[in-house]
């Protein structure tokens, strides 16, 4: 029997960016449940919020300074409640996103810790002494860029954080801190949430011992995640989270697994394992070698973006996998998988094919089912993302010039994703009254929800298709159908079959801008249910055309 987050279609909401009903520029709250009778149309289950809590946004909001409350920005704790509500009426299940690694510097607990070394929060947070010479503990680099220690004055000493020095990380180590951000995530299952996104979870154990890693850049630092990521032990501390929170409620819970690969997932996912979901990121990563480093991207070939979707698939075979191309972390995925160039439009409807066919839970990033794309922003004081801001430095550090430095950031910076919703043709795409945080992107005018919605041959209306032929009890072979890749070798075309109880499904899709033959002897005796191209010769496959067999 499959569980409702096994059938269901997630879709992740950028709440900054989503819609905004104040006038402030930035979306919140009532914004969403404004728009939740989109979301049900299109045929939504369960909405993952990311952070909406208090937050001095220096990492838009995943720096959060009060685990139990709503950042004004965003609204209130009744707004909060309302959309609980609001959305349940709708079947629709709200998921928070638990960011337990660190918290902002701002956290009261941080401010406590900081004083001395013998307070009552004085062990919450990681602190270590200088170097001899004064300098920091390690050579390791921030994900965000920088040392991944800050020296406090007040204390005198150094403190650790993976990410921003305004995200100190916590010391799990600790007991009373586990029982602290237990107790946070039961407030929210008290609320009625319908399940947890857990943010950068494979960083929360750090290794008994801190010492120097070989240098990954010319400034002689190395990337913390190759020196943290996923080290052993961690899953004593996950293990004791799914007794003291996840067990015993209905919900679902997806962890951010940056570091676990698809040989690993057993461990993390399923009967044995600590959550119901992963999302492993082996496919959105392969523009790049060992650490994310933007300005040094390699080339990839198809055969590696299926065999990594393959392999996710095959090492959850017992259990279950998310199956996602967009995030607020990555760029638009008409960017990401296909050449510049190619028609934007028809790249999105060959991903949301794989997305909703594909064995998985399908998670929606906002705007992708509009077929958004990037912006190419020149200057890099329009973008606002910290980590933009990081690479850039990073880049000029490594000898790039200021325009090669902003080609890779136009690539790969999260802004990318995070530029606001494109509701309507009107001034900012209908998502502000006022003045946007973040510029709209300037091909709103043809995006946007509301024109697709009348036009048959859209984006939207391609995935409002193949929702409604998904969650059909007649086609259950899309949800509980064992998956089979086929022409695995293809350079040009991702295929594979959905098999259950005799009932069969095969997707095919055309990941090049050229016609396509299908081998007869296979494709001559299926019938085409659902194209893209409006082609219902089984013999060719147009530029970019997917297309789903009986
Ligand atoms: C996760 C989030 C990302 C954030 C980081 C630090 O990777 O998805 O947006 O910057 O964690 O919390």
């Amino acid at each position: 029997m499959l569980k409702w987050w096994q059938k269901a279609i997630v879709y992740q909401v950028y709440p900054k960016s989503f819609c905004d009903t104040t006038g402030s520029g930035t979306g919140d709250i009532k914004g969403i449940t404004s728009k939740l009778d989109y979301l049900h149309d299109l045929g939504i289950g369960a909405i993952w919020l990311t952070p909406v809590y208090p937050s001095p946004m220096v990492d838009n909001g995943y720096d959060i300074s009060d685990y139990t409350g709503i950042g004004d920005m965003f609204g209130t704790m009744k707004d909060f409640d309302e959309l609980i509500a609001e959305a349940g009426k709708r079947d629709i299940k709200i998921v928070m996103d638990l960011v337990f690694n660190h918290c902002s510097d701002q956290h009261k607990w941080f401010q406590e810790s900081r004083k001395s070394s013998d307070n009552s929060k004085s062990d919450w947070f990681i602190w270590r002494d200088a170097k001899p010479d004064g300098s920091a503990p390690t050579n390791w680099r921030s994900i965000f860029g920088g040392s991944v220690w800050t020296w406090c004055e007040e204390r005198g000493q150094y403190y650790f954080h993976t990410f921003a020095s305004e995200q100190p990380d916590l010391n799990w180590e600790n007991p009373d801190v586990r029982r602290a951000l237990y107790d946070a995530a039961n407030f929210w299952l008290k609320k009625g949430v319908g399940g947890f996104r857990i943010d950068a979870i494979t960083y929360i154990k750090k290794p008994a011992e801190f010492h120097d890693g070989k240098p990954d850049g010319q400034d002689g630092t190395i990337n913390v995640h190759l020196m943290i990521a996923n080290t052993p032990g961690i899953l004593d501390f996950l293990h004791e989270m799914k007794r003291e929170v996840f067990d015993g409620h209905d919900i679902f819970t997806v962890g951010e697994a940056n570091g676990v690969s698809a040989d690993e997932l057993p461990q993390w996912v399923g009967k044995d394992g600590v959550f119901d979901m992963l999302f492993e990121f082996s496919h959105v990563d392969l523009p790049f070698n060992d650490a994310e480093i933007w300005c040094y991207p390699r080339k990839w070939k198809l055969t590696e973006l299926k065999s990594t979707l393959t392999a996710t698939r095959e090492a959850t075979k017992n259990s279950w996998c998310p199956v996602f191309f967009e995030n607020h972390d990555q760029p638009r995925s008409v960017n990401h998988f296909f050449p510049s160039g190619y028609d934007t439009k028809k790249s999105a409807k060959v991903l949301a094919m794989i997305l909703l066919t594909i064995r998985g839970t399908p998670f929606i990033y906002q705007g992708e089912e509009l077929g958004m794309t990037n912006v190419s922003w020149e200057d890099i004081n329009i973008y606002d993302d910290i980590s933009t801001k990081g690479q850039y430095a990073f880049a000029l550090n490594e000898g790039f010039s200021p325009k090669e430095a902003i080609k890779h950031i136009q690539f790969f910076s999260r802004d990318n994703s995070r530029t606001p919703m494109q509701w309507n043709a009107e001034a900012n795409a209908g998502f502000t009254s006022g003045k946007s945080w973040l510029p709209v992107n300037e091909n709103y005018i043809d995006i946007n929800a509301e024109a697709e919605a009348k036009d048959e041959n859209s984006v939207l209306s391609w995935y409002k298709k193949l929702i409604e032929f998904r969650l059909k009890k007649s086609h259950e072979v899309l949800t509980a159908g064992s998956y089979r890749e086929i022409f695995a070798d293809s350079e040009e075309i991702f295929a594979y079959e959905r098999e259950l109880d005799g009932e069969k499904i095969i997707v095919v899709v055309n990941f090049t801008d050229k016609n396509l033959k299908l081998p007869d002897e296979y494709f001559a005796d299926k019938r085409i249910i659902l194209t893209s191209e409006n082609n219902f010769d089984s013999s060719e496959l147009q530029p970019l055309e997917a297309r789903l067999y009986e």
